[in-house]
């Protein structure tokens, strides 16, 4: 395709710091480069512990444990998500809970959170989609007033705020994403977020396999051994030097990814305007990081056409998720708790366009005259 989809961000300094890593013999996990990528999210989100991990998806399986979820326990999210959000809470034998989508920001409906609530409900799981706030005061209150957990799946929230607040920093727990579709990536790679101090000790040793190396290695102990059931959550120091090298130049790539964003919601406003296709919304209070550009357009039969015809023209977009339940095994593991309203309805209509931080105003332009051209757009 000559216009992608992704292309995984790069700025130039990530050869260097990796060679670092190999000279000075630090390959292994939490190094130096750990550390600084470790302090940059601390900083940048005000939580208590910020500590990378091998993945978004680790770092979610890291909040069940710490959650203390087991068999029988309920989890509330919207089923409009990745599978890693459900796989981690059915993994340690709880049932997923799903309730329905707001259809302008494709994120759960906190007015529909409420009445999903049972006894056996431990956390709710607001899933930023698109690096969009969920309505976290909402949500919140909620969790308060039934003694919940809430565990925010920020996986495309870095960078992004809510009335101010980093996401990923408001709930119990929050976890991020550095996955080559992201926007700071280290290939495979994420973040579990602690806004407390609670949890921390325990954190530190489950991701360590269960063990108090960390102390050992920090000369607080004379041997390490184990403390408790844990497993491998911490990247390779060449990962996180690879992400590091873009967490320094954050502010330059969202800078880039928003300049992009905007480009294309100027561009393609005449076609919602004529009431063509619909574009995204972000609500008061929510400052996003441009993860992605979607469009909307009639049904799905719509949709697939677009994505041929862009295809045909050398452009990658792409549909998302597929409601988790009504897979395989959101069939056995899950609930839809009321009405689906607009999970699969909009799911059905959302097409992503490319977005990537080196992406250039000329095929942001191309995109756009195809996207008019479909539409037989004048
Ligand atoms: C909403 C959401 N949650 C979790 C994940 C999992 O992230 P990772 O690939 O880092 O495990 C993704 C990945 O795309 C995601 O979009």
């Amino acid at each position: 395709m000559r216009i992608n989809f992704n292309v995984p961000p790069f700025t130039g300094k990530e050869f260097d710091y990796i060679k670092e890593c190999v000279e000075n013999q630090k390959i292994c996990g939490d190094g130096p480069f750990t550390a600084k990528a470790n302090e940059w999210i601390e900083k940048k989100t005000g939580v208590s512990k910020a500590l990378l991990t091998t993945s978004c998806t680790h770092a979610t399986e890291m909040s069940a444990i710490l959650a203390g979820i087991k068999e029988g326990d309920e989890v509330i999210m919207p089923s409009y998500t990745f599978v890693s959000t459900a796989n981690a809470f059915v993994l340690r034998g709880a049932k997923v809970v799903f309730v329905d989508i707001r259809p302008d920001t494709m994120n759960i409906d906190e007015t529909k959170i409420e009445q999903a609530i049972t006894s056996k409900t431990k956390a709710i799981v607001p899933v930023h989609y698109a690096g969009v706030a969920c309505e976290m005061d909402t949500i919140m209150d909620i969790a308060k007033r039934h003694n919940l957990l809430v565990i925010e799946d920020a996986a495309q929230g870095v960078m992004s705020t809510y009335k101010g607040k980093a996401l990923g920093s408001i709930g119990d727990f929050g976890n991020f994403s550095f996955h080559e579709t992201k926007n700071y990536s280290m290939g495979e790679g994420g973040a579990l977020l602690l806004r407390d101090e609670t949890y921390v000790d325990d954190a530190i040793i489950i991701r360590e396999k269960g063990t108090n190396r960390t102390l050992y290695k920090l000369g607080k102990v004379d041997k390490y051994s184990w403390i408790e059931p844990g497993s491998s959550y911490l990247p390779s120091e060449m990962n996180a030097a690879y992400l590091y090298a873009q967490l320094e130049m954050a502010d330059e790539i969202n800078d880039a990814r928003m300049d992009h964003w905007n480009r294309y919601f100027e561009a393609l406003r005449p076609l919602e305007e004529k009431k063509l296709i619909e574009l995204p919304v972000v609500p008061e209070g929510c400052v996003h990081n441009a993860h992605m550009f979607y469009i909307k357009c009639k049904d799905l039969e719509e949709r697939e056409q677009l994505i041929n015809f862009l295809k045909s023209n050398d452009i990658l977009p792409a549909s998302h998720y597929v409601p988790l339940h009504s897979s395989k095994a959101g069939k056995i593991y899950s609930e839809f708790r009321g009405e689906d309203r607009y999970t699969t309805r909009e799911s059905e209509r959302l097409l992503r366009l490319p977005m990537y931080y080196k992406l250039t105003n000329d095929d942001i332009d191309e995109v756009v005259m195809r996207v008019k051209e479909f539409y037989k757009f004048t």
